[in-house]
């Protein structure tokens, strides 16, 4: 079984259409927004240095190439700090960060590739470092097996994207690989995803 659709390339046809903005989940100004002002309020700033890390190349290019053009602020981001690869490596950034944020990723992934992301981030994460992550969440007393109507727009599975887990799965994850976990309880996402803040020690 595939884990998630996001192997699919976007040539520019499909740019040019905007598919990329619906295929990374739609609401763009919405969620964007949400994005913004919640890494301001963790204390960045626009001055900051930015990375970004993705497993599909061509998203990275539409949003270099289109989406970073369209509001002149290509020459903030060197196209050096976007990488793409499937393993969650980051160390080709050759440096180490404070901060990450991964939006909308783990409701896409299986336990197996989330542990795999939080030991390849640790390699590059600060001690003290802070990774915020979404997620979807059923509570202890829910059957993990039974899909969750998380919204009006979203049902989550066990095993099937978008996931869902329980905040003792990612307690456990985050145990194995040498962070904590706490949930971040004044978010208000407007599909039901989590915010969960991951601390390396
Ligand atoms: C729902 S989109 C969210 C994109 C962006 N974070 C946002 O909030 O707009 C999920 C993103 O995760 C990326 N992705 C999926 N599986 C991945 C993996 N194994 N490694 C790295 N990125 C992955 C997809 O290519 C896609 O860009």
């Amino acid at each position: 079984m595939k884990e998630n659709i996001y192997g699919t390339k976007f040539d520019s046809e499909a740019v040019a259409s905007g598919l990329h903005r619906s295929a990374i989940g739609g609401r763009w100004e919405e969620l964007g927004e949400k994005q913004f002002y919640f890494v301001l309020q963790q204390g960045l700033l626009p001055t900051d240095a930015y990375y970004g890390f993705d497993i599909n190349q061509t998203l990275l290019d539409a949003g270099y190439d289109v989406e970073l053009k369209t509001v002149n602020l290509q020459e903030k981001l060197p196209r050096s700090h976007l990488l793409a690869n499937s393993e969650f490596n980051m160390v080709p950034f050759q440096r180490n960060f404070t901060y990450a944020l991964a939006f909308s990723l783990f409701t896409h992934l299986t336990v197996n590739s989330i542990r795999r992301c939080l030991i390849e981030l640790s390699r590059v994460l600060d001690c003290g470092g802070k990774f915020y992550a979404t997620v979807f969440l059923i509570q202890d007393s829910d059957a993990i097996e039974k899909s969750f109507r998380q919204s009006s727009e979203i049902t989550s599975y066990a095993d099937k994207d978008p996931y869902h887990y329980r905040l003792s799965d990612m307690e456990c994850l985050a145990n194995q690989t040498g962070f904590e976990v706490r949930l971040v309880s004044e978010f208000d996402h407007p599909r039901n995803q989590q915010m969960l803040e991951f601390v390396y020690k």
